[in-house]
């Protein structure tokens, strides 16, 4: 199974996302993502051997979690891979200190976690090449209130994605 802890946007977000989405669609090309399964990937797994769930979900109940609040308020385009994404000039310490200890628990679990620094961003559009300005957009608000494990089907980059389990915050 292929695996991965992320963000999942309400469909208020979602909605705001797709805007992004085709409009950078619009103005440089490319394949725009499904906007219901839009998110933040916190950590990726790749593939996971179906017995080792229980340990996912174990790992995800020890991390401490604060809800918190932040802004989608910057688009980007990586040429490495093509894609335009919507990210925060803005990172909270909180969605910091959730995916490090996300990713440490992981790690000391035996889970390859690339070490790449965390970038947190919503893949908007693939396979795009931008050469034109791509334009401003409103903020978008969101107050993140827990995280969730989600499977996504082999062989689709369009995302074909089921949430496994989610894991709300606790007010500490
Ligand atoms: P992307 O949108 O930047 O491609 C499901 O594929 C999610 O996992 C996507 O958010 C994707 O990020 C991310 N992802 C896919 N392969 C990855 C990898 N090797 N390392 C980190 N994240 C990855």
């Amino acid at each position: 199974m292929r695996l991965f802890f992320a963000l999942w946007p309400d469909a208020t977000i979602r909605a705001q996302l797709a805007q992004w989405s085709d409009t950078v669609q619009r103005i440089a090309g490319g394949r725009a993502t499904r906007s219901e399964s839009s998110h933040i990937t916190l950590a990726f797994l790749g593939d996971v051997a179906e017995d080792r769930i229980g340990v996912l979900e174990r790992i995800a109940d020890s991390v401490r979690f604060e809800p918190f609040e932040w802004a989608i308020d910057t688009i980007g385009y990586w040429p490495h891979n093509k894609i335009v994404w919507a990210g925060a000039s803005v990172v909270p310490d909180a969605l910091r200190l959730l995916a490090r200890d996300l990713r440490t628990g992981l790690a000391s679990a035996g889970f390859a976690i690339e070490a790449r620094a965390f970038v947190p961003h919503a893949t908007l559009v693939r396979r795009c090449s931008v050469t034109a300005d791509l334009a401003r957009y409103e903020p978008i608000p969101w107050t993140v209130r827990g995280f969730v494990l989600v499977r996504s089907a082999l062989g689709t980059s369009g995302g074909d994605y089921r949430v496994l389990g989610t894991w709300p915050g606790s007010s500490i």
